[in-house]
């Protein structure tokens, strides 16, 4: 399918008719266990957790979109993560963007660092920076861009030529922009990490994670990983996230158009002070974000100064929910320093720019006026 555009490839990749009704969307197959051929033969599938028909759909739709070679599709974004990291091996070295979701930092801190794995986290917004932590005992450079909740980005082709020049792998957790908006394997990253829970889902009506890797040594070590570890989607989740992805290209531009006028709205408020998003050239990487992105997304974060200010603000929404999470059709505010990276200590929230006056905004894809308006009266109640 590799020779269609993207819209075409998010309505037909692993979606094809069912060869035995012809029924247009996927079948949702409940089986745990598959009917043996004979003593060692199967008919492409003998036990759910190895493998699905349903979930095989998503992961070749998950492939396509990322141009990977494999998808891989988890219970979570985070059983992802683990399943990203569980091949390392006591002794290895993981240098990490020091303001990634917060549940990646307690994953890594709380667990995978128990087993004699070292993290390092570092600003990848700054190559030199990941070049310089790099040990002879790195086997990959895990980076998130844009960053959750400051919105910074790292340069995903330079990283990749660092870590290449040393035989490290990269990894990009690409939730943020979804595979409409960023192709990190195109940019040289060797993994893609997503949350199915936010865009490729998009209705907030289910958890799921995705590992796309872009070899067949990838495909070898993440299918071994999901049948090993066995964090891996439900049949029905599957079916959700394939039918988000069929609509995900018209959702994104929709997402793109209202992120852009909210952050233009915000950007002339006197109340607001910092704000963060990659669309506006007062950005300091406006022009990496031109270059790697092909959109700015929908998430931004912004400042009203103290804590009190935050919560009054967020009480008088009325169309934004003030709930965590992000990129379904819906609008949604949240206290970053209280929900997303509460896990974080007070010195790792300063560390990574989170303040007690910032709030994040996932835009939806209501009327963008509406948006406004909404933003415009809870302002005025602060
Ligand atoms: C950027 C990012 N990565 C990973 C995750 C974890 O995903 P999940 O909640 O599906 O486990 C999240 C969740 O908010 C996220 O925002």
């Amino acid at each position: 399918m590799s020779q269609y555009r993207y819209s075409t490839l998010a309505v037909h990749a692993g979606q094809h008719p069912d060869p035995q009704t012809g029924a247009v969307n996927v079948p949702v197959y409940l089986s745990s266990t598959f009917e043996l051929t004979g003593i060692g033969t199967d008919r492409g599938w003998d036990y759910s957790r190895a493998g699905n028909p349903t979930r095989d759909r998503l992961e070749t739709a998950l492939a396509a979109l990322e141009g990977g070679f494999s998808g891989h599709a988890f219970a979570s974004g985070m059983a992802a993560i683990a399943g990203l990291v569980a091949p390392l091996r006591a002794g290895d070295h993981i240098v990490c963007s020091h303001n990634v979701y917060a549940g990646t930092v307690r994953l890594f801190n709380q667990f995978i660092a128990h087993y004699g794995i070292a993290i390092e986290y570092v600003d990848t917004s700054c190559p030199d920076a990941v070049a310089a932590a790099i040990r002879p005992t790195t086997k990959l450079v895990h980076i998130e861009t844009p960053s959750n909740p400051t919105m910074v980005l790292s340069d995903i082709r330079a990283i990749a030529e660092i870590a290449h020049a040393k035989g490290i792998e990269v990894s990009v957790d690409n939730t943020f922009m979804s595979p409409a908006l960023q192709s990190p394997i195109a940019l040289g990253a060797d993994i893609v990490m997503h949350s199915t829970t936010k865009y490729l889902n998009g209705h907030s009506d289910g958890i799921g994670g995705a590992l796309i890797g872009s070899k067949p040594e990838h495909k070898e070590r993440f299918l071994l990983v999901q049948k090993a570890v066995g964090a891996v989607l439900g049949p029905f989740d599957c079916y959700l996230v394939l039918r988000g992805i069929r609509t995900m290209p018209l959702r994104i531009k929709q997402h793109e158009e209202n992120g852009r006028a909210v952050a233009e709205y915000l950007s002339t408020h006197s109340k607001v002070t910092r704000l963060a998003y990659p669309g506006l050239k007062c950005h300091p990487q406006y022009e990496l974000a031109l270059r790697q992105q092909k959109g700015f997304g929908s998430m931004l974060s912004f400042d009203i100064g103290a804590r009190a200010a935050a919560g009054r603000f967020l009480g008088a929404l009325k169309i934004f929910t003030n709930a965590e999470s992000l990129g379904g059709v819906e609008s949604l505010a949240s206290h970053s320093a209280t929900t997303t990276h509460a896990a974080l200590s007070d010195e790792e929230r300063a560390a990574a720019g989170i303040t007690d006056g910032m709030i994040r905004l996932s835009i939806g894809i209501e009327d963008k006026e509406d948006l406004i308006a909404d933003l415009e009266q809870a302002l005025a109640a602060v």
